[in-house]
């Protein structure tokens, strides 16, 4: 394998937003896989929750080496990065922009051989122009795929599509008594719902695979193509429930 340079034959890889709703997955994927794993948090508040300490915990009990320190740490984040291999941003959309600070941290660096944004979506540059608000969000992690192409960094882009547990919620609101599901439009139209865990997996083989150096990786199993209706079909016969179908927005 290209990306492959330690004692223990294994990639190291380092993460930012690995404290968050989809990078534990990342992380714990990363660990499961045997890699050294670093994750580039911000320093901890009293504020912060005790959930996050405890994920900050369970980290530490796998073996993973948290970094403290802010992405305006230019010197401290080419220290971090002088270390590992593999870089795996997942920040939430209200710092996609600041990732440009991980960029220059890795130009200065000079040693990454894989760098993967935090994009986690649908594929940006086919996807026909979405309302505005989402626009406005793809357009900035548009901005950050742009500058790493035109930069020596090699990446690669991951369209993961939706993340399963996470749309289950808009789509069958599975914790809520009420017998009536609101259905978007016909119900028809399919989506691509891909478990979180499972994208995290693929995230971790997709770094370190020599194929996907410079590529778009597209997560698009067919059996994870599914439309509303066959979703709430599946939910019915798992749970013995029969659903309403509402068709309206409903307003709480
Ligand atoms: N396709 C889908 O269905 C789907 C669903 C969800 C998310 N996503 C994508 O996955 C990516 C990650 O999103 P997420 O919801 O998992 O993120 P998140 O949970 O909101 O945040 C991730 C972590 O980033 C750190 N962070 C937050 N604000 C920061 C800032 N200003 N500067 C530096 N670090 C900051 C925090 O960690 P610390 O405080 O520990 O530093 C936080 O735990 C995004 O690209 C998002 O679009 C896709």
């Amino acid at each position: 394998m290209e990306i492959m340079s330690n004692s223990c034959n294994k990639s190291k890889i380092l993460i930012f937003g690995g404290t968050g709703y989809f990078g534990k997955h990342v992380v714990r994927a990363s660990t499961s896989f045997g890699h050294p794993t670093f994750v580039f948090v911000r320093p901890a508040t009293a504020q912060m929750p005790p959930s996050s300490l405890q994920l900050r915990g369970e980290f530490r009990s796998l073996g993973v080496t948290l970094v403290q320190g802010e992405l305006e740490e230019h010197e401290k984040m080419v220290s971090v990065l002088k270390q590992v291999d593999i870089v795996i941003s997942v920040l939430p959309v209200s710092a996609v922009p600041d990732q440009i600070k991980i960029i220059d941290a890795i130009i200065a660096a000079g040693n990454i051989k894989r760098f993967l944004p935090s994009e986690f979506g649908c594929e940006m540059d086919r996807i026909t122009p979405p309302l505005p608000p989402f626009e406005a969000l793809l357009e900035k992690k548009k901005k950050i795929r742009r500058l790493i192409e035109a930069s020596t960094i090699p990446y690669t882009f991951v369209s993961s599509n939706c993340c399963a547990a996470y749309f289950v919620n808009f789509l069958l609101h599975p914790h809520d008594p009420r017998p009536d599901i609101v259905v978007y439009g016909t119900g028809e139209a399919k989506a691509v719902l891909n478990w979180e865990q499972d994208i995290a997996k693929y995230t971790i083989k997709v770094a370190n695979d020599p194929r996907t150096r410079n590529r778009v990786v597209i997560y698009r199993p067919p059996g994870n193509i599914i439309s509303q209706n066959e979703l709430i079909s599946s939910w019915e016969k798992k749970t013995g429930r029969r659903f309403e179908k509402a068709c309206r927005v409903r307003i709480t």
